[in-house]
């Protein structure tokens, strides 16, 4: 062990709508040792993600918030380096310990131990890990994309976005992305492979009505907002939307909505929220099946890498506003 003090961050103040630079506060404490049936983990990786903005909010979404004055929650990669739970040991590498913290105390409740000579670790907390089995869920109950369909996918720079996005084109379908700027754009489409990407903060409409012409089969929904009303308008009938995050309404106490009824009554379209830790199983059935499309470079992702736990809240803070460009991890220490 390195370090002899334990860094945390802790939620000080809840926001009234974008995180300021009071919402956290950094604390130090000295290392705990684990107790009976306890791990004790050392953070290698912290995984930075727009649920956490829900997280600061007073009334539960589909989950309890952080209570204010204690550790921020977030996933973690780390290694394990004292431990008195029969199933780990030190020098294992796990996933599933959660806190903003150099240092996490759990009682070994979803920890599942991760393969030091396996993929890059920080893929277990992207492409590999929660983000991607979001998208595979998304695709697989609720969006379907058959060949020859027209699918969106908004936030597509992002694990989410772009994981689903080649889900849909593997399947046959065409593909276009969304995204904040020409640099992501270019990467959605010369990196991910998806057909198209249109740029959000540019004339969406007139791009969307270039690159859909057909309408829209699929709308795998990330952000919400302007760019959703601009994406409802060309559903087709029958057309699936798997509601899966809306980001650009996080920060605010009081989104307006967009959705129309008729529109789902006239196109006979199916909207559909899923939240990915509802079926557990999904998690090791896309480990399974994207760990060798990783490894052969089929299946292609991004990570913007922050440095540093001091700097996880501006890193949220970002990425509430599209500054990420991919996964986005707080490198915490080395291995
Ligand atoms: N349902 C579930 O179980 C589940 C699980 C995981 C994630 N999610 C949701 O999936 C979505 C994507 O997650 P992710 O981890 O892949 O995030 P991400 O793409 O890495 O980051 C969010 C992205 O959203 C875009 N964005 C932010 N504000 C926007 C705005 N006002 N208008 C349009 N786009 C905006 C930005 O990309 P651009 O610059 O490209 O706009 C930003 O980079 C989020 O909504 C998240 O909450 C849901």
């Amino acid at each position: 062990m390195t370090q002899s003090v334990r860094q945390s961050i802790i939620f000080a103040k809840r926001p009234a709508g974008a995180i300021t630079d009071d919402t956290f506060i950094v604390r130090s404490s000295t290392i705990p040792d684990p107790g009976p049936g306890e791990v004790l983990t050392r953070t290698l990786w912290l995984s930075i993600d727009p649920y956490m903005r829900g997280r600061l909010n007073e009334g539960a979404t589909y989950t309890t918030g952080t209570p204010l004055g204690s550790v921020m929650t977030g996933e973690t990669i780390g290694e394990v380096v004292a431990s008195a739970h029969p199933n780990f040991a030190p020098g294992d590498i796990v996933a599933g310990a959660f806190g903003w913290e150099t240092h996490i105390l759990s009682g070994g409740d979803g920890l599942t131990r991760v393969p030091r000579d396996g993929a890059p670790l920080s893929t277990y907390l992207g492409v590999l890990g929660m983000p991607g089995t979001t998208a595979y869920s998304g695709m697989k109950d609720i969006g379907q994309p058959k060949p020859g369909e027209t699918v969106v996918v908004s936030a597509a720079c992002g694990p989410v976005g772009a994981t689903a996005g080649q889900i849909a084109r593997r399947a046959g379908a065409r593909v276009i992305g969304i995204a904040g700027g020409p640099e992501k754009c270019r990467w959605v489409t010369e990196t991910a492979r998806f057909d198209a990407c249109l740029n959000h903060r540019g004339d969406l409409d007139a791009q969307l009505d270039e690159a859909c012409p057909d309408g829209v089969d699929v709308y795998f929904e990330n952000v919400g907002g302007a760019v959703q009303a601009a994406i409802l308008k060309r559903l087709n009938t029958h057309a699936r939307v798997p509601v899966c995050g809306l980001v650009a309404q996080y920060d605010d106490p009081d989104p307006r909505p967009v959705l129309n009824l008729n529109l789902l009554l006239y196109k006979r379209a199916r909207f559909e929220g899923f939240i990915v830790g509802d079926k557990p199983g999904r998690f090791a059935e896309w480990r399974t099946l994207a760990a060798p499309l990783v490894a052969s470079g089929e299946l292609r992702y991004c990570e913007e890498i922050v440095d540093g736990l001091d700097n996880a809240p501006a890193a949220l803070r970002g990425q509430l506003t599209g500054r990420n460009f991919g996964k986005l991890l707080v490198k915490v220490a080395d291995l």
